[in-house]
């Protein structure tokens, strides 16, 4: 029997072994990886990336990012965890299980994963989780129909697979059909409000602000916002990070990675109910002046109302799984009161 404890820099290249054979696409590099999972600057002790061992040799992971949070005002701690994987030769031996166990019976209040397989999503039931179902859809809001039924047909007749990059949602979007077939004019954004491209600083500023009535969420700061999307930035892509407000005042904040051409993802948009429309509107203009195709990201439940109105194709995607102990928290994370992004996740697969 082996043995599990915390990952060392000197497991890396192990590590990386395993991940690339893994999980095919793996984005991160052995330098991404020691800055996400050594020296990330939100890192507990208490809950690290695990390594599973036998006789000394590396031969499964599981990555912890541990996330701040605020519920109702007061601190609470939360887990993502993510990268779950064993060596061929040493599966079904429960080291998946155990690496999943040991974190999952940690000090935190609430734990989540943003895609799990049918093995992972059984894991987590054994330990009191489930599908999130909250935030298991995507959405997609097309917003050049004829480049993107072009680029559509351009791949078919190539013979190429549309890809995620295309078609994000398996949902045919009425909304593409225009105001007169589709009977649905999008809104119109609310005067006096503007939005600015904005860094890190800027936006740790302004959260007091933007948090308004939101209950649960990641209680972002600056260093962490900074070596956030500086990962990111990495991945590839146009990185568009913009605060809203009306007047003077700032009423949320999103990030989104657009490819000029493509999609453009949200990651994270951050508004209470007040507001989220007017920053929902900003962001559709900035992905379309970036020249992205489509809009797509989560369909989480603070976006209900934006979604809606726009009549956004919406389908499942990713299965995120969940956790909190809390009955409170847990009943606060399914309502848009509650912000849980992609950004606030794993971000190994933004794309
Ligand atoms: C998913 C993964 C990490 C599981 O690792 P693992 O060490 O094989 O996991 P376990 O041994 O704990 O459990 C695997 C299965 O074997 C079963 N099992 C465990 N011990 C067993 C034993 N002694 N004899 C027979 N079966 C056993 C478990 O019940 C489980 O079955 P289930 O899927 O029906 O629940 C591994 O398959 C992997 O690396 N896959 C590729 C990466 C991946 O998909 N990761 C998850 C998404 S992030």
């Amino acid at each position: 029997m082996g043995d599990i404890r915390a990952l060392e820099r000197a497991d890396l290249p192990a590590v990386m072994a395993l991940l690339r054979e893994g999980l095919p696409g793996f984005p991160l590099d052995e330098e991404g990886l020691a800055a996400a999972a050594l020296e990330d600057p939100w890192r507990d002790e208490e809950l690290p990336s695990l390594v599973a061992t036998e006789s000394g040799r590396v031969v499964g992971f599981i990555r912890s990012q541990a996330r701040p949070m605020l519920f109702d005002g007061r601190a609470v701690r939360g887990v993502c965890l993510s990268d779950l994987v064993v060596s061929p030769g040493h599966r079904r031996g429960a080291a998946g299980a155990m690496l999943l166990g040991r974190l999952l019976k940690g000090p935190q209040d609430v734990s989540w994963s943003d895609s799990a397989t049918d093995f992972v999503v059984r894991a987590w039931r054994t330990f009191g989780g489930h599908v999130d179902h909250a935030r298991a859809a995507d959405f997609m809001l097309v917003l050049r129909p004829l480049r993107w039924i072009a680029a559509i047909a351009a791949a078919r007749v190539r013979g190429r697979d549309v890809g995620r990059a295309l078609m994000p949602v398996g949902a045919l979007p009425a909304h593409a059909a225009g105001p007169r077939i589709s009977g649905h004019r999008a809104p119109e954004q609310e005067p006096g409000v503007s939005g600015e491209d904005a860094g890190p600083a800027a936006i740790a500023a302004a959260l007091p602000a933007i948090r308004g009535r939101v209950r649960l969420m990641v209680d972002w700061d600056e260093p962490q916002l900074a070596a956030t999307l500086r990962r990111i930035e990495a991945l590839g892509g146009d990185l568009i990070v913009r605060l809203v407000r009306r007047g003077e005042a700032p009423i949320g904040w999103y990030a989104c990675l657009s490819r000029r051409g493509g999609a453009a993802r949200v990651l994270h948009l951050a508004a209470d109910e007040r507001a989220v429309g007017a920053v929902f509107s900003d962001l559709v203009a900035a992905a379309a002046a970036a020249g992205a195709t489509v809009l797509t990201g989560r369909a989480e439940p603070h976006l209900e109302r934006p979604l809606r109105e726009r009549l956004a194709a919406v389908g499942f995607a990713w299965r995120p799984v969940i956790r909190a102990r809390d009955p409170e928290l847990a009943s606060a994370l399914a309502t848009g009161a509650s912000l849980l992004t992609r950004l606030d996740g794993e971000l190994s697969r933004v794309h």
